[in-house]
């Protein structure tokens, strides 16, 4: 990403293959973050793999001889930018990902659909303007996104979503508009909700409960986010596929297929929980809402609460969720992306995202996770080194992995008694505390199931002493969220304000 004055009165931003011309007068008038750079470097790989992903399987289709004859041939994908600001998403897209067949450029705002056309002109992509919405090329058009949705006037294989806050308000008409298989591409910045220090603003908007201040709340936003695409998209008798669903900077990233699927639909409730938190101390459990059973009419009943042993005796729990509780990412895909990424090198960020994607790529699939400097905390001893930790997880018989978005955290199949046995035997190594709490005096007095090893297998990868940097430091000052554009007329609400002044 660069940016250099082209004359005195403009200003040109270059970013991968595409360039923003506009008067340098007027920069706030439309939208533009240099910063989620990251965000659309990430998406142009994660559509590029859906695109391939969806020429195999028109291949597979092909070649089932029923179909041969049937079947119109492969023709690329159509992208709808659903909240497109200056349309350079759309421009690095149609530009940088093979086979893309058409693109929408779509804005409420007036400003922002000039600054699209300026910048067709800018990258000298006039000839690929497609005169309708059905017509191949670049479509650009001033509408409510859920308006575009909800019409379905054309078919879209991939809908982007980068909203100002949250995108809750588009993800009905999102689903039921993206064509079978499709994949949508959602970002949230309202992590102010999601991220819970606003849990009634998280539970209107995506009628899911946060708990305030909990260790693993990065993840929860993630999974509060994804429980409420995969609510709206039942509805329609479709399922939800996560591809990857990350935290990044200030806001989170999903990209996920959808599918139709009746009988998917109705496992639902097996992929869908709760999480219950001790109110004394770290400890949580998750339970799904629903289990199998019964007899043959009667599959799916209402989830059980789980033994919850391993909290300070007579704690009170507080209860989060719904929350999805399924796999956040597909590791087959992410294998595939960290391949292409090296065929990349154009993409401004391909260290950041390499590291971002590795992260994702070895991490568990369990929901949340411990972090172990509040474990520590807790306990009022000094934090163990995170490996010696991890060995002893393995060495007790568990998996344990990292969080892409939390250095400190540590993901475990191991029951959480084995964790505090850890933990227990963790601070009988340090000398005894100086002051700590009757919580922590009656969670150190538990007698242990488990005899902990803390010798590190060979093993047991060391992330530091990879050449991959899974939490770079921000390359720049100021590498946050923006105002909104002035271009917006629409007086916002109170709250709005309040919750959502940055994005
Ligand atoms: C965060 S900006 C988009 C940034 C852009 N995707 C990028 O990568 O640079 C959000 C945009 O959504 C537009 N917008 C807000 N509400 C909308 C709606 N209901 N329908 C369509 N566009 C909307 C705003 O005008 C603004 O340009």
């Amino acid at each position: 990403m660069s940016s250099t004055a082209s004359s005195p009165s403009f200003k040109t931003i270059t970013e991968g293959s595409s360039r923003m011309c506009y008067p340098a007068d007027q920069e706030q008038a439309v939208f533009y973050n240099p910063v989620q750079v990251q965000n659309r470097d990430l998406s142009i790989l994660m559509i590029a793999l859906y695109q391939e992903r969806l020429q195999q399987r028109h291949q597979e289709k092909l070649e089932k001889r029923n179909y041969s004859d049937k079947m119109p041939p492969y023709e690329g994908i159509r992208i709808l930018d659903a909240l497109a600001a200056s349309g350079l998403r759309s421009m690095r897209y149609i530009q940088e990902i093979e086979n893309v067949q058409h693109v929408t450029i779509n804005d409420l705002e007036e400003a922002a659909v000039e600054r699209a056309h300026q910048n067709v002109k800018e990258n000298n992509l006039q000839d690929k303007l497609a005169s309708s919405l059905q017509d191949p090329g670049i479509f650009i058009q001033q509408a409510d996104a859920r308006a575009v949705m909800y019409s379905k006037t054309a078919q879209y294989h991939v809908i982007d979503m980068d909203p100002y806050g949250s995108a809750a308000s588009f993800l009905d008409a999102a689903v039921q508009c993206v064509e079978n298989g499709g994949l949508l591409c959602v970002t949230c910045t309202d992590m102010a909700a999601l991220g819970g220090s606003h849990p009634e603003t998280c539970f209107g908007r995506y009628g899911c409960m946060p708990i305030q201040r909990s260790g693993y709340l990065q993840e929860l936003a993630v999974r509060i986010l994804l429980d409420s695409i995969s609510k709206s998209a039942a509805r329609y008798g479709r399922v939800l596929r996560p591809i990857l669903s990350v935290g990044m900077d200030f806001y989170v990233r999903v990209f996920a297929e959808i599918h139709n699927s009746k009988s998917a639909v109705n496992t639902l409730s097996l992929s869908t929980g709760y999480v219950f938190q001790s109110t004394q101390c770290p400890t949580f459990y998750v339970a799904p809402a629903g289990q199998t059973g019964g007899n043959k009419n009667n599959v799916y009943q209402a989830g059980r609460l789980p033994t919850m042993d391993a909290a300070i005796e007579g704690t009170n729990w507080k209860i989060a969720g719904p929350i999805w509780l399924g796999p956040l990412h597909d590791k087959g895909v992410i294998q595939k992306a960290l391949q292409k990424l090296q065929k990349m090198p154009h993409l401004s960020t391909k260290d950041r995202l390499e590291g971002l994607l590795t992260s994702c790529s070895e991490e568990l699939d369990v929901p949340l996770y411990y972090n172990l400097p509040s474990l520590a905390q807790f306990l009022a001893v000094s934090s163990p080194p995170m490996m010696k930790i991890k060995a002893a997880i393995v060495n007790a018989g568990y998996k344990v992995s990292g969080y892409h978005k939390e250095p400190q955290a540590i993901k475990t199949d191991a029951p959480n008694h084995v964790v505090w046995d850890i933990i227990r035997a963790w601070c009988d190594t340090q000398p005894p505390p100086k002051k700590a709490s009757s919580s922590a005096l009656k969670m150190r007095a538990v007698e242990p199931k488990i005899k902990v090893n803390f010798a590190i297998p060979s093993s047991l990868p060391n992330p530091k002493k990879s050449e991959i940097r899974r939490f770079p430091q921000n390359p720049q000052p100021n590498w946050g969220p923006k105002p909104r554009a002035t271009g917006v007329k629409r007086k916002l609400s109170a709250e709005e304000n309040e919750l959502s002044p940055q994005e």
